[in-house]
């Protein structure tokens, strides 16, 4: 494939306009979203059917990221990078070349009435040429993706295991080879919410039979992971969009790796130790698994089974809010009382709070930053750091 490049960078004084639009319409995102959408439909009533028919507070992506993009426009690297990634995500929602001048148009309608009199001809043309310069790393990205692999992956549901606690074991099998790394996770379509896409984490390293598995816990309220949960079944068709992630085992520099995971963020770390294993490299794996009680330990019995299989996989729970015999305290708290770790490759994976606790206990006690790898926490491109 080759490497998308940005157009032409913009000026010192284009950023700086567009930087100080931000600051002005930042605080009023949530009604400029509203207005966006608004316009974007009346417009264009074409590209209605392509988003949910519940236009929640989520809605807000799109713009947020729009907003949190053009911070980029002095960083073509990250830029091209970003936008790439999700030129290519996009694919799977239908979007076409032809639907970026709509957008583009709505978004400058939109900041030209919550910047409001600071408004100026030279705004809008710094802002059209940002949007010109993303549209255009997306649209390219979409098209070189669109050679080599499908929008989307319809997938059957093959098999599937309650755990309790609100926790399911989903196995499908995509229709065409789906190619991804142990680690990486996926969107996911249900026929139950069309157009709601979530991501989920793929529970197992590539498998010869081309399934996947995928350890879904449902949220209170929530659509798509209940629906999963609770009304998936075999035979059910449903959709996967494109793998992404960069916490796979290449991104490991050294030989021995730490793995925290609370709750279903085992699922990633399950597929690296299936990796590891594949792969017959001399890897020295430390397993830490949390949970607030003892019966919502999940997974641990699983981990056991590989760790009698693997003598190089150490297995360590890790309970907080309950007392049973066996290490008792938060992860960050049990894993201090343990190490050295700066000599190992960390991987994290759970509620966005561990995993942060945990990263800042181990840098705190040497590992470099660099060294400590954990998915973003919600729509990967507002992740962009
Ligand atoms: C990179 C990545 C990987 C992920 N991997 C997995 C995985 O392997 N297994 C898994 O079960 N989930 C995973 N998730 C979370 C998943 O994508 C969904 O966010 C989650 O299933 C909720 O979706 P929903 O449609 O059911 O809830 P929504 O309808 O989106 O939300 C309903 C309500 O639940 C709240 N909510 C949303 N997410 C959570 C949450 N995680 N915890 C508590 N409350 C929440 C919302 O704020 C809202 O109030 C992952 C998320 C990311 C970003
Ligand atoms: C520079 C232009 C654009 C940017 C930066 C952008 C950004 C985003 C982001 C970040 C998301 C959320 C993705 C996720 O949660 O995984 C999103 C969702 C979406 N985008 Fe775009 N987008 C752009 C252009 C477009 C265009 C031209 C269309 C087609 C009309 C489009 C249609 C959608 C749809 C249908 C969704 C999913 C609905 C939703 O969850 O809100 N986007 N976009």
């Amino acid at each position: 494939m080759q490497p998308e490049t940005a157009e032409a960078p913009l000026s010192d004084h284009e950023i700086a306009l567009i930087r100080a639009s931000v600051s002005v319409v930042a605080p009023l995102a949530e009604d400029m979203t509203v207005y966006f959408y608004a316009i974007l439909f009346a417009r264009y009533p074409e590209v209605r059917p392509m988003f949910p028919p519940g236009m929640d507070a989520q809605r807000g992506r799109l713009l947020r990221a729009l907003l949190r993009i053009v911070d980029l426009v002095d960083d073509p690297e990250s830029l091209v990078r970003f936008c790439g990634h999700l030129g290519r995500d996009h694919r799977k929602f239908g979007t076409l070349a032809a639907h970026f001048p709509a957008v583009g148009e709505c978004l400058l309608a939109a900041l030209a009435r919550y910047v409001g009199h600071a408004w100026t001809v030279d705004i809008a043309a710094a802002w059209a040429k940002a949007y010109g310069v993303i549209a255009q790393v997306m649209i390219r990205a979409a098209e070189q993706d669109e050679a080599v692999r499908p929008a989307v992956w319809p997938a059957t549901v093959v098999h599937r295991v309650s755990h309790g606690h609100g926790i399911a074991e989903i196995t499908v099998r995509p229709h065409e080879p789906y190619e991804y790394s142990a680690g990486q996770y996926v969107s996911l379509e249900t026929p139950w919410w069309p157009k709601l896409w979530r991501y989920y984490s793929v529970a197992n390293a590539p498998r010869e039979d081309g399934t996947l598995t995928f350890h879904v816990r449902a949220v209170p309220g929530g659509s798509v992971s209940d629906a999963l949960v609770h009304r998936a079944a075999v035979g059910h068709v449903l959709r996967l969009g494109p793998p992404m992630g960069d916490m796979v085992l290449d991104a490991a520099v050294h030989e021995d790796l730490l793995c925290v995971a609370g709750g279903t963020g085992l699922a990633p770390i399950r597929a690296l130790i299936e990796e590891v294993a594949r792969r017959g490299e001399r890897h020295q794996v430390d397993l830490f698994l949390g949970a607030r009680t003892g019966a919502e330990l999940y997974g641990v019995n699983d981990m056991l089974r590989m760790a009698q299989r693997h003598h190089w996989l150490t297995i360590r729970g890790a309970v907080s809010h309950e007392y049973i015999p066996g290490i008792r305290g938060s992860l960050p708290d049990v894993l201090s009382e343990y190490g050295p770790w700066y000599h190992h490759d960390v991987f994290l994976s759970g509620p966005a709070a561990m995993v942060m606790s945990a990263g800042e206990t181990l840098t705190l006690a040497g590992t470099m930053p660099d060294r400590i790898h954990h998915d973003p926490f919600e729509t990967p491109v507002l992740s962009a750091p």
